[in-house]
């Protein structure tokens, strides 16, 4: 979509927004809490279904579909080790030294928080621990660009630049992008690029920012369920996201509890 469609949001949606992120906080804590050994992607996803419900919002990704897709039948994204994300929640129960990606769609009065972490199971091998880390001060530092003034390209070359450091596969087919009362809306923001370069960002943008390395080559592919993507050379894979707003002061991270 051309980026002349990005949508600027007024005080009164952001304030929305707001609400649907700390929402969103609070269920993926729950989320975080409950990830165990034995525990499996149905147990956590009906959690999230019933912790949505608790707080009279919905769970956005249920029945998203977009362009002939089946529609998606989980409230959130489940995607261990190999699986970097879209993983559809199933009954293999985890194992320590397992890493997941738990991602999650919440909406309320019709606006949608998106925000996703990767945390281990039990203990994990140091490779791991590192992937983790570095994905999630990759996000930190996209945000910390997400100014007005700045650029799009700042905000990827940020990103981009703790995955290169690391030696990490930069994932090309996904990235974020807007959000606001579609979950998907432009811009898309890869996760690497030159600053300087894109859209110019305004106060009143609302992004979605979701950086994803792996520990080997950067191709992935889709699977037959035509939702779960993995890595093709079935490297370990880590993905953080949060939604954003950027106001004319700098950032505020909208899915987070403050
Ligand atoms: N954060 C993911 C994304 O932006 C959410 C995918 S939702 C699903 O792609 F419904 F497609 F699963
Ligand atoms: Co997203």
């Amino acid at each position: 979509m051309p980026v002349s469609t990005v949508v600027i949001k007024s005080k009164d949606e952001i304030a929305l927004l707001r609400e649907a992120g700390r929402l969103n906080a609070e269920v993926r804590a729950a989320l975080r809490e409950a990830v165990a050994p034995g525990v499996t992607g149905r147990d956590l996803d009906m959690l999230a279904k019933d912790e949505i419900a608790k707080r009279g919002a919905q769970p956005t990704f249920v029945g998203y579909g977009p362009g002939g897709r089946p529609p998606y039948p989980g409230a959130i994204c489940y995607s261990v080790n190999d699986n970097l994300v879209h993983g559809i929640p199933n009954d293999r129960a985890l194992r320590e030294g397992d890493i997941v990606s738990i991602d999650l769609g919440v909406t309320y009065k019709g606006y949608v928080s998106d925000a996703a972490f990767t945390c281990g199971v039990g203990k994990v091998a140091a490779e791991a621990e590192d992937l983790m880390k570095i994905t999630e001060a990759s996000l930190w530092a996209g945000i910390e660009q997400a100014r007005p003034g700045n650029y799009l390209g700042d905000i990827s070359a940020a990103i981009g630049r703790w995955g290169e450091d690391a030696g990490y596969g930069i994932i090309q087919e996904y990235g974020g992008h807007g959000v606001g009362r579609d979950m998907h809306e432009p811009p898309h923001v890869a996760n690497f690029g030159r600053p300087g370069v894109g859209y110019k960002l305004k106060a009143g943008m609302v992004l979605a920012l979701e950086p994803m390395f792996a520990l080997g080559r950067h191709e992935t592919e889709e699977m037959a369920d035509h939702w779960t993507v993995r890595m093709r050379d079935g490297s370990l894979s880590a993905h953080f996201e949060e939604t954003i707003a950027i106001l004319d002061d700098g950032p505020e991270v909208l899915t987070r509890i403050r």
